[in-house]
């Protein structure tokens, strides 16, 4: 969508000729981006709907270049926006048009440095891709649960700054539950060393919760030790066609007890995003014969094998006796059990596939939003309906991790309409569903983070004491403001 947000003042010292020499010492030929054409992916946004500019595209393949090149530009006044994957929704990696500084890219710091199978943890650059990080997890027998639909392109290091969530939250918690140790070049070029592998640790402050979320605004994560976990060994994948959202909360709230205690995800999806995967992205099919308004996908996951001639049973055995139960008292209309990897993938492919679904098919409002789960119910009609009232053609795009009370209450505009004519209903829209879920004692930005696209709804919607800590921490840590200027909070 076209930027409604006024560009926030940032500094607009350019790189000179003798600065970008500096800068070709400190990383070579290699580490640096200078034609437009190169620097081009790394100024635009994964959704193609924010776009800057930058002088040079800096590449560092080391802890020690990032320091250098973070120093140099404190000394000169620099401004820096850190990149990872690229993949973020709020344009939090993406630069202002005014930005004259660099794009700092960790995607060249890309090693795992060592796997500790008996400590369950795993040592990592912050370039590494989610995926590989996933797949060297699962080559030691373990498992590294982040998972979201950008895991083929994001990096770590941006899922940390983002406290990324994805559809395990249910079970393992957010990328703030998944580290231990970081490493983070400050501001001033500084490295702070808080490498260490402790699931306890209490001296001071917490300065490693301070950089998680932090979307690159205090300073670049560089490496991190994350948490491994036991591989599963069991699994059940079920797609439930339900009555309603309460059906479908109802559904999770016994399939606690029912999987004992081995749900790990749980998404909801509106049939229009289902028509809308099944229209762009090739290969997807239907699984179920009927339309139906509302979809459950649950996995259960547990380390316990299945083992031959044990009478207990797997927990594909436990789903389908718990949907069989509630298809009985009407929560379920009709379900399929994967009895398959493919098909369990092919499930997962429809729910995944949404926001690139939602990219193809034309302008969209994306509202990441949470509530209480027991609050999902009686929200999701009234949000429909605030959606509709604001501009009645509408085409309410709601899917998500309703287990976190977590939607994506999205608004994709009426078919067939250009982004200019979308624009002048983005804030009505995006106004009329906030408001709500302040009323709901939701939040307004549930795991995307605040980026370049929040930044007046932060301002709006968070009080002025948590404003001011905010910006007083900001302005202590980043004294000259370089550290990813003009997001998150204006200073
Ligand atoms: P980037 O986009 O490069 O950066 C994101 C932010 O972090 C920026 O503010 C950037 O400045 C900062 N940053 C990047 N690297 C560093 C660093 N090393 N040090 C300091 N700051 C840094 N998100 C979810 O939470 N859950 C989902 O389920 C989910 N699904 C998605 C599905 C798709 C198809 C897509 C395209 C995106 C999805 N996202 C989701 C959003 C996005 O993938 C996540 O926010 C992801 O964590 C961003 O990682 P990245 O490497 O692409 O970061
Ligand atoms: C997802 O869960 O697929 C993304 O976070 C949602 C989005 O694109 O809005
Ligand atoms: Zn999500």
């Amino acid at each position: 969508m076209p930027d409604t947000v006024i560009q926030p003042q940032i500094p607009i010292t350019p790189v000179t000729a003798e600065v970008l020499e500096q800068l070709r010492a400190i990383v070579g030929d290699k580490g640096l981006l200078i034609d437009a054409q190169d620097k081009e992916p790394f100024v635009t946004d994964w959704r193609r709907t924010r776009s800057g500019s930058a002088d040079v595209v800096v590449r560092p393949a080391t802890v020690e270049e990032t320091s250098k090149v973070v120093k140099l530009c404190y000394d000169k006044g620099i401004a820096i926006v850190p990149q990872a994957g690229n993949t973020g929704l709020m344009g939090g990696a993406t630069p202002w048009p005014a930005h004259r500084g660099i794009v700092l890219s960790v995607g060249r710091m890309n090693k795992v440095l060592s796997v500790d199978p008996v400590g369950y943890s795993m040592t990592v650059e912050s370039g590494c891709i989610l995926q590989t990080l996933q797949e060297t997890a699962a080559a030691h027998d373990r498992f590294f649960p982040l998972s979201l639909g950008a895991q083929g392109s994001c990096q770590i290091g941006g899922n940390l700054s983002t406290n990324a969530g994805g559809v395990q939250v249910l079970r393992y918690g957010n990328a703030r539950n998944l580290v231990m140790g970081l490493e983070v070049v400050l501001p001033n070029g500084d490295i702070w060393n808080g490498m260490r592998a402790l699931k306890k640790d209490n001296t001071g402050y917490d300065l490693r919760d301070l950089y998680l979320g932090a979307e690159g605004t205090l300073g670049i994560i560089t490496k991190a030790i994350l948490k491994l976990w036991p591989k599963p060994k069991d699994n059940a994948t079920s797609w439930s066609a339900v009555p309603s959202p309460q059906a479908a909360v109802e559904l999770l709230s016994g399939a606690y007890a029912a999987s004992e205690d081995n749900v790990t995800s749980c998404e909801l999806m509106g049939r229009q995003g289902i028509d809308l995967v099944l229209h762009h992205i090739r290969g997807t099919t239907d699984p179920l014969a009927d339309k139906h308004d509302w979809y459950v996908l649950m996995e259960w996951s547990s380390t316990r094998p299945p083992r031959e001639g044990d009478n207990s049973a797997t927990l594909r055995d436990k789903m389908e006796a718990y949907l069989g139960e509630a298809m009985e008292k009407g929560l379920v209309l009709d379900a399929v059990i994967a009895q398959t990897d493919a098909q369990s993938k092919a499930l997962w492919a429809l729910r995944e596939n949404h926001t690139e679904a939602s990219k193809q098919e034309g302008p969209s409002i994306k509202h990441d939003i949470s509530v209480a789960v027991s609050k999902i119910p009686p929200f999701v009609p009234e949000g429909l309906a605030a959606m509709k009232k604001a501009l009645p053609g509408c085409r309410p795009l709601v899917f998500g991790h309703v287990g976190d009370g977590n939607l994506h209450f999205n608004c994709q505009a009426p078919a067939g309409w250009t982004k200019p004519q979308f624009a002048p209903y983005v804030e009505p829209i995006s106004g009329a569903i906030y408001d709500l879920v302040t009323a709901y004692g939701g939040s307004i930005s549930a795991e995307h983070g605040i980026g370049r696209i929040k930044l007046e709804e932060l301002a709006h919607y968070r009080s002025q004491t948590e404003l001011d800590v905010m910006r007083q921490l900001k302005r202590a840590l980043d004294p000259h403001n370089i550290m990813n200027p003009g997001k998150v909070i204006r200073v």
